[in-house]
């Protein structure tokens, strides 16, 4: 952590120097645009979905706390969506860093620093990535069903942290980069 007014894990919303491409183009507009089905609806999509995981691992969590899923259940579903959530989201920030954060900011050097706090983001989120990975194996070798409870408390924290940083990430990663997709027509 840092005094960083822009850190993840402490940013509430974009500063307005990054906001002036959103303000030609505001959200409510975006799905009316003729350049809009292509990358942008693309971009969006991939982060319903990382949004729409996170939802069902935090639901699938009360529940097993509520004892609602029995403890075998309640591992095999976070195996499976545990390991793809993270292996999509890795994969995810990849072609951003690499490929789409440069070019975008190429296209538009006014806000090119935004993607930096892009790129810094993602350095945060994969602190939780790690965070995340262990409190789940930690779950999941749990010896007993009381045992599994007792390390979800400390997961359920973790998956609160996730979602709330994610979230911010991926709502003002959307201002920034849905914007100037549909201004440059970027594909
Ligand atoms: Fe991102
Ligand atoms: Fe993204």
């Amino acid at each position: 952590m840092n005094d960083d007014p822009l850190a993840l894990y402490q940013r509430r919303a974009l500063p307005e120097e990054f906001r002036i491409i959103l303000a030609q183009y505001p959200r409510a507009d975006w799905a009316a645009h003729p350049n809009f089905n292509g990358l942008a609806a693309f971009w969006l999509d991939r982060h319903l979905n990382f949004r729409a995981m996170m939802a069902q691992m935090q639901q699938d969590t009360a529940l097993r706390l509520d004892e609602q899923i029995a403890a075998p259940d309640y591992g095999g579903r976070l195996a499976r969506l545990g390991q793809r959530f993270l292996g999509e989201l890795e994969g995810h920030h990849a072609i951003e860093d690499t490929a789409y954060f440069p070019q975008l900011a190429r296209l538009e050097p006014r806000i090119a620093r935004g993607f930096d706090i892009l790129d810094a983001d993602h350095h945060a989120l994969h602190d939780l990535i790690d965070r995340f990975a262990a409190g789940a194996n930690d779950v999941l070798r749990a010896p007993s069903d009381r045992a599994q409870r007792e390390k979800l408390a400390n997961f359920g924290t973790v998956l609160a942290q996730f979602d709330q940083m994610l979230g911010q990430h991926l709502s003002d990663e959307e201002d920034l980069v849905v914007p100037v997709v549909l201004k440059h027509r970027v594909d």
